[in-house]
């Protein structure tokens, strides 16, 4: 029997500037993100009976047509005008859900990459992009994956080149704590709404300050990171417990490049120059992060979003 298997990547953002309100109500966003070895897997397998059945190892994740992947797989189906394609999916979940990490996002970016090929459709990047970005604003990113400037909702993408230094990660979420992305949007706006920008030229010049600005050169060549900016971090860091507490322990850190929350939270991160010493944090927390209950991942950057294993 056939079966490929499909990585789906977390990512992290380095950079989510809110400049304003679109026509189509969502936000109009400069971010930079950047992929991370925190992996979800998929399995995929033809069925000859019509059907989309999804089954995942974490209990309570809901695998209907609720489910991006199945909404993915739909989604081919109807651009392919082929009903009668069929697929079992079987989804490892390891990126905690709900976290501000594009986990969902990036398990949609596998189902079109991996069953694109398992069908034989043979859909363009430049189309698998256009269904990307019907399933989510996150999704298109989680495609091309690597580190990327995103705008418009999201899914406006320029690669950063060259490529960026591969950083190590230190990230951290409390397993009760999460954060409504509709709530987060909602609440900026109420805050910072009057101070929005709008129309294309204002925007514009956002993006031209973001792409010449200290983050993507220091990207670029490897100088020391700026202070990364996240407008929802301001807006959620108040209201959520557990995003507080962990940024401020993730701050008394002294070998963080960088320390910040990732999209809406309540992911935290720390970013570090090697392994080494993302573990050495760890150690150092751990007594602390075990008190107040988080849980923690050391991870990598990684240079591609979804993709086909072996
Ligand atoms: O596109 P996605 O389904 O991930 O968006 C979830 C929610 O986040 C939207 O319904 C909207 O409330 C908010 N959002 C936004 N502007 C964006 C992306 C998301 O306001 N660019």
């Amino acid at each position: 029997m056939l079966e490929l298997s499909v990585e789906a990547p977390a990512k992290i953002n380095l950079h989510l500037e809110v400049l304003g309100l679109r026509a189509d109500g969502f936000h109009e966003l400069a971010m930079v993100m950047q992929s991370i070895d925190l992996v979800d897997e998929l399995v995929l397998q033809p069925s000859a009976d019509g059907a989309i059945s999804l089954s995942c190892d974490k209990p309570g994740l809901p695998t209907d047509g609720s489910n991006l992947i199945v909404k993915a797989a739909e989604l081919l189906k109807v651009r392919a005008g082929l009903p009668e394609l069929g697929a079992r999916i079987e989804l490892r979940k390891r990126i905690p859900v709900g976290a501000g990490l594009a986990g969902g996002s990036s398990d949609a970016a596998a189902a079109l990459v991996g069953l694109n090929i398992l069908w034989g459709l043979e859909f363009s990047p430049t189309e698998l992009q256009s269904m990307a970005a019907r399933l989510g604003s996150d999704v298109p990113f989680c495609l091309p994956g690597g580190t990327q400037l995103c705008f418009g909702r999201g899914e406006r993408l320029e690669a950063l080149v060259p490529a960026c230094p591969a950083l190590a990660v230190l990230l951290i979420k409390h397993p009760d704590a999460s954060v409504s992305t509709p709530w987060a949007y909602g609440r900026c706006r109420e805050q910072r709404g009057r101070s929005y920008l709008s129309g294309e030229e204002a925007f514009e010049r956002r993006r031209e300050a973001l792409r010449r600005g200290a983050l993507v050169q220091a990207l670029r060549m490897g100088g020391p990171l700026p202070p990364l900016r996240n407008d929802l971090q301001a807006v959620v860091e108040p209201e959520v417990a557990s995003v507080h507490s962990g940024l401020s322990l993730l701050r008394r850190l002294p070998d963080t490049l960088a320390v910040a929350m990732s999209g809406s939270g309540p992911s935290l991160f720390g970013l570090f120059a090697d392994r080494q010493q993302a573990l050495a944090a760890q150690a150092q927390l751990a007594a602390q992060l075990a008190e107040e209950g988080f849980a923690s991942w050391v991870c990598g950057f990684r240079r591609a979003g979804a993709m086909l294993v072996g």
